[in-house]
């Protein structure tokens, strides 16, 4: 049975309100099929140390969350093995249930299970139980018949995750930062753009045109790639307050899908887990794809991290703001009122 972690524990980086409002929120912990059958998977999310693992391997949802920590000795549950989807202690003789129960002695207190659902082929987790927020339905991402579904390894970069999540929706800095991937120097203005509200207020969406300098064309054929100016539409979706989603239209009309699913892991540290899609090169290697994102990533990284303040101010007098941050303006309104902000430490 889930139960609640309702307290930040004691190391927690976080101010105890921003972190109780943070524990109500659906968070991802990791791809489904990283999860190895028969072992555990150590990860952190919001201070807290965690331990996930496959209950039974034919069932997509049988996933267990755990606070790693063995009730009998207070250490972590590393060595622990699973068989037959019980947790087995091989230090303490004891087993555990999906449910946290323990099986060897009953009568001893068992494990503190977190709640989680598997959506987008992430294991995802609310430790406060009842999620405060919805996640996006996107359900192109089981589509595996029209798109090539693609994604990296989960990323960890030293940042809050707010920033991370600013950083993705920022078309300020495409211009600038990108020159090495697909930024064009030569057409750094970025028109103002008109900003949508999602239905029932989930977030915001909106739509950019951009002249891309290819470094390499999205197609195989290579020839029409380098040094080319392609006319993009960037369209954008923020579901808050979390998860984005970009979506390139190519001039020919086929499409490339980016999903950056990010979680707070302690107030200046977030865990990346982005997903890929494009409706074209179906049979084709998912390697150049991949490899694009990682050299994408690699160049917004060091800026993020090393932007100051950590957290983004809510206070938007606090950093300068042209008309392509209308997205940035309204994402700082939409986290002050979900109560963030003492200050923001996400
Ligand atoms: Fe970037």
């Amino acid at each position: 049975m889930s139960q609640v972690v309702a307290q930040p524990p004691r190391a927690s980086s976080f101010d105890p309100t921003d972190w109780r409002i943070l524990a109500a929120l659906w968070h991802p912990l990791a791809f489904a099929e990283d999860v190895a059958p028969g072992q555990t998977l150590a990860l952190r999310l919001l201070d807290l140390d965690l331990r996930l693992w496959c209950a039974a391997p034919a069932s997509a949802d049988a996933f267990v969350t755990v606070l790693d920590l063995c009730p009998l000795r207070g250490s972590n549950l590393a060595g622990c093995r699973v068989t037959d989807g019980v947790l087995v202690n091989p230090h303490t003789g004891r087993s555990y249930a999906a449910d946290g129960a323990c099986l060897s002695h009953p009568a001893e207190g068992g494990l503190y299970v977190v709640r989680h659902r598997v959506t987008h082929g992430i294991v995802w987790g609310c430790l406060a139980g009842e999620s405060t927020h919805d996640l996006p339905a996107w359900p192109e991402l089981a589509d595996t018949v029209t798109l090539k579904q693609m994604r990296l390894p989960p990323l960890e970069w030293a940042c809050s995750v707010s920033r991370e999540i600013e950083n993705f929706m920022d078309v300020a800095h495409l211009s600038w930062l990108h020159t090495g991937t697909f930024g064009n120097r030569e057409r750094p203005e970025i028109p103002a753009y008109q900003l949508e509200d999602l239905p029932g207020g989930a977030g915001y969406h909106f739509a950019i045109r951009y002249p891309r300098r290819s470094v390499e064309a999205h197609t195989e054929d290579s020839a029409t790639g380098a040094g080319q100016v392609e006319d993009l539409t960037l369209d954008y979706d923020l579901h808050l307050p979390f998860c984005t989603r970009l979506v390139i239209h190519f001039p020919d009309g086929t499409h490339y899908r980016i999903y950056n699913f990010a979680a707070p892991v302690s107030r200046r540290r977030c865990r990346i887990f982005m997903r890929m899609a494009r409706d074209f090169d179906l049979g084709g290697s998912a390697e150049p794809s991949e490899d694009l994102q990682r050299r994408v990533l690699a160049e917004d990284q060091p800026m993020v991290e090393a932007q100051r303040p950590e957290e983004i101010p809510l206070d938007l007098t606090e950093e300068f703001h042209i008309a392509a941050d209308r997205l940035s303006a309204a994402y700082r309104r939409a986290l002050r009122d979900l109560g963030l902000g003492h200050p923001l430490s996400s």
